[in-house]
């Protein structure tokens, strides 16, 4: 008669292996939602993907710290003469980056670099990402890498309290979106969070 052989119990070790294996997947299947969740457009009107109105109160004051806008995920950036005339696009060869003219720019919240989720750093007046250390002015510029282009923004309009288009955001002759000043009348910004202009290349090497 041919003996059946038993399987081996468990050992504590290899208990201990598989116990660490699955939290280990289970930690990366939150952390790959979450991002998809973040990431992944809904399409409808005041969620990201679609069309976000918001009044025009809610801009911040002329060259004071941007206001991200969360839900939308996006900055309201209101730039003044103290962002246009900020002496770091000079110290990084950013020049061809200086906003042309005052006025509110949108600007998406996720890093250039590989996505990182960024924030605005009171001390030093800039954008920090905590990922690998990328850095942007206020308006967005690029100001050290390894990210290697400006951060990307979105489509805006500002409307009346008709819902009649008075000014709208569009890239310049260089293909840079400018900072659209607030028309007079104005009582809406609607963003476009399902049209985003890439930010332009650029590489500003490794500054702190
Ligand atoms: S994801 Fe922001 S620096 Fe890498």
């Amino acid at each position: 008669m041919t003996a059946v052989s038993q399987p081996l119990p468990m050992t504590r070790r290899e208990f201990l292996y598989y116990v660490w294996g699955a939290s280990m997947a289970l930690l990366m299947a939150e952390s790959v939602g979450a991002t998809l969740w973040f990431t992944l457009p809904r399409f409808r009107e005041g969620e990201f993907g679609g069309l976000f109105p918001l009044e025009v109160t809610a801009i911040p004051e002329v060259d004071s710290k941007p206001k991200g806008i969360p839900d939308g995920r996006f900055w309201l950036v209101n730039v003044g003469d103290k962002r246009i005339n900020d002496p770091r696009f000079a110290q990084v060869g950013t020049e061809k980056f200086r906003p042309k003219n005052k006025g509110l720019k949108v600007i998406y919240m996720v890093c250039v670099h590989l996505g990182c989720l960024y924030g605005w750093g009171d001390a030093s007046d800039r954008f920090e990402c905590p990922c690998h250390g990328s850095k942007y002015l206020a308006d967005g510029t690029t100001y050290s890498n390894p990210a290697n282009r400006n951060l990307d923004t979105f489509e805006f309009e500002f409307q009346d309290a008709a819902g009649n288009t008075l000014a709208k955001s569009e890239p310049d002759a260089d293909g840079n979106i400018q900072p659209v000043e607030i028309p007079s009348g104005a009582t809406t910004i609607v963003v476009n969070t399902g049209k985003r202009f890439n930010g332009q290349s650029n590489d500003p090497g490794k500054n702190n």
